[in-house]
């Protein structure tokens, strides 16, 4: 277990330095992460080099016993830079070569760029590479943050084309697959094709979805360059990471962890639900009333399990937590004592093995000057301090915790590509990809079981539980891999707009669910959107599922001469009265249910629970809304999240934890 901040040299006058990391020692940090965004510091021109100021920063620091991360600056590049290269600036969507003086301001693709990311990389590479207290290296920073995902500049739409060319391979397969027949789009040379913008009433969604796997795949390729670069010059024990963004979801951020050695992601409690709230919940309200200044750990707890998922549950970090008060969101909330300190426990409970926290002062200047960090403006010592101090002492308990990897039981799958065509043809503004995982996540955190986010391409044998909400683009190797599982004794939930398309976003001409229909042997007969206010009640064999099916219905049907396949739940009024809602489908030892409507937190939470007794799933704890439960090892830590105390029952023990608290039990089994 270490904690770590962010620090920059280059903002404080250079006296300065001594006395932060002494003051930085007193409560435990002994990690710091520089340089992200120091690129004109480092090359004030091109090709001059100056890091006179960072051998000084870095040697204070290694004399004073802490180890250091540096990020290569490529996140900023200095204006010299773009003014003498300007085609190194992105294009968006009109058109519009974009400007300097925010950050992030560069093509991934442009060859230009990529020359000045070697020279700069690979200064910083040979000055430091062999530095006994350098410990690893953060690649850029928060790629495709503030809407940077995609570039529209010709550099791309050439690289775009030379990406469908490998992809297609002939020009008649890429017309087939897009079916450009439609409005007559056939292409019959590969330099027509462009970027799907500035078109007449719409783009063909097919060539839109290869727009974002090609951009995202531009930064994998744009981070493996930088990462090939430095391992081919930095000791081998110095490490390499990017810091993601959580639930972000314009990167297919499965592919950005693979060539990194382990995942790091920046916290912002109480900015994740200004950011993903209308994404997560919709119109629905909050699960619980959550204390003002704790963020939502059901979006906070949803982002740590995705991105230990990131690396088949390896632990990660977290490169940036919020200690104090944000500057980003539509009201920056203070931070009281007791709440970063919540937030640590909660990130060390979910898989993180170091907390890194955004910064060690606030900042006097520019775009940050009302984001807290450790120490006020003034130097004093802010909220994030005291809640530090407070963790130091409780290394102890917190070290047992790293000591362990987590572990679930349960698998979520999450795919940015289904994520993705769905978003570009919702059929319903009210139908959101991550919305639908989200209600299946909340039932479980409800429910007190730890769950691990998984990708289409994860091996699911170590598994009781898949759940799939919606496997959207699919293909028979993997409706093949259900039904292996499900014959080996895994419990399958697969749900709405399943088996619907395949990978190049074509409709299927079988019948529904497609490759799945073997699997869960029902069909899918109709299918449609409700309007919010409409809705069709259901009645259900399964305990305690009941009341409305909304927003997205399936009329499901089940032939009468399967064996093994039977109806769970029933529309009573509506077009589809009668019909199945929800089909049970044995094969081997396992069981694979299709859930026909969108479920309810409450409708999910009865699915999972009649499942979780038949194969068994552990529950840490009987939880109230606003006490979360993560187990490491033997350490379970409940966490309250709310003002009031609130009581678990573990395994019949009745258990209180006081507002904004952590209590830890040591569990058998
Ligand atoms: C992060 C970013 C940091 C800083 C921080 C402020 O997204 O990586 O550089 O801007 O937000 O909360
Ligand atoms: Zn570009």
């Amino acid at each position: 277990m270490r904690f770590g901040v962010c620090y920059y040299p280059e903002h404080w006058p250079e006296e300065r330095w001594a006395a932060d990391a002494r003051w930085l020692k007193q409560i435990g940090v002994s990690i710091v992460r520089m340089a992200e965004f120091a690129w004109s510091r480092m090359e004030p021109e091109e090709g001059r080099f100056e890091f006179g100021w960072l051998d000084r920063a870095v040697e204070l620091f290694a004399r004073e016993g802490f180890d250091i991360v540096l990020g290569t600056p490529t996140a900023a590049p200095p204006v010299w830079l773009s003014k003498k290269y300007p085609s190194t600036l992105p294009v968006d969507e009109q058109g519009r070569r974009r400007n300097i003086g925010g950050r992030r301001h560069y093509c991934p693709n442009n060859p230009a760029y990529r020359e000045h990311t070697r020279r700069i990389v690979t200064a910083m590479a040979e000055r430091y590479g062999s530095h006994p207290q350098v410990i690893g290296w953060q690649i850029d920073n928060e790629f495709s943050g503030g809407n940077t995902a995609r570039c529209y500049c010709s550099v791309c739409e050439q690289h775009f084309r030379a990406w469908l060319e490998k992809r297609y391979g002939k020009l008649n397969a890429l017309n087939a697959a897009w079916g450009t027949v439609f409005w007559s789009a056939e292409f019959d040379d590969w330099g027509q094709i462009g970027a799907p913008v500035l078109n007449l009433a719409s783009p063909n969604p097919s060539h839109v979805l290869d727009y974002y796997r090609f951009s995202s795949d531009s930064l994998v390729d744009y981070e493996k360059f930088q990462v090939d670069l430095l391992k081919s010059i930095v000791k081998r024990q110095q490490w390499i990471t990017h810091n993601f963004m959580g639930l972000h979801v314009h990167l297919n951020y499965f592919d950005l962890a693979q060539p990194l050695d382990f995942v790091t992601w920046d916290s912002y409690p109480t900015g994740n639900q200004h950011r993903w709230r209308e994404m997560l919940y919709g119109p629905d309200a909050a699960d619980a009333n959550y204390a003002f200044d704790v963020g939502d750990p059901a979006i906070t707890g949803f982002a740590h399990d995705l991105t230990r998922g990131l690396l088949a549950g390896r632990p990660f970090w977290i490169m940036e937590q919020g200690a104090g008060h944000i500057n980003w969101g539509e009201v920056n909330t203070l931070i009281r004592p007791g709440t970063p300190r919540l937030w640590v426990w909660h990130a060390i409970a979910s898989g993180a093995d170091a907390v890194v926290y955004f910064r060690e002062r606030a900042a006097w200047h520019a775009q940050e000057q009302y984001h807290s960090g450790l120490q006020h403006h003034d130097g004093s010592p802010d909220v994030g301090y005291f809640d530090q101090q407070r963790l130091w002492e409780e290394r102890a308990a917190l070290e047992q915790l790293t000591a362990q990897p987590p572990r679930a039981e349960v698998a979520l799958m999450w795919s940015y590509d289904d994520l993705w065509a769905i978003q570009l043809q919702p059929h319903t503004k009210d139908f959101t990809y991550v919305r639908h995982l989200f209600v299946y996540y909340r039932a479980l955190q409800r429910l007190g079981i730890p769950v691990d986010v998984v990708p289409p391409s994860a091996a699911l044998t170590g598994y009781k539980m898949v759940i799939a909400p919606t496997v959207h683009l699919a293909d028979s190797a993997l409706a093949e891999k259900f039904k292996n599982y499900v014959k080996q004794g895994g419990s399958l939930i697969m749900g709405v707009r399943s088996g619907f398309k395949n990978h190049s976003s074509a409709i299927t001409s079988q019948p529904l669910p497609g490759v799945f229909r073997d699997l869960v042997r029902a069909t899918v007969t109709d299918w449609g959107v409700l309007p919010a206010g409409v809705s069709f009640e259901i009645e259900s064999s399964v305990p305690n599922l009941g009341g409305q099916a909304g927003t997205w219905v399936e009329a499901l049907a089940v032939p009468p001469e399967s064996e093994g396949a039977r109806v769970r739940a029933t529309y009573l009024n509506g077009p589809y009265a009668g019909k199945a809602a929800l089909t049970e489908n044995a094969i081997g030892k396992g069981r694979a249910w299709y859930v026909g409507w969108l479920p309810t937190v409450a409708q999910a939470t009865a699915i999972i629970q009649q499942r979780i007794q038949r194969v068994n799933v552990a529950r840490l704890a009987e939880l109230p809304p606003g006490l979360i439960a993560a187990r490491r090892g033997e350490k379970l830590v409940l966490m309250n999240f709310t003002d009031e105390p609130l009581t678990a029952n573990v395994k019949g023990n009745a258990l209180t934890v006081q507002g904004r608290d952590v209590a830890v039990v040591t569990s058998d089994g």
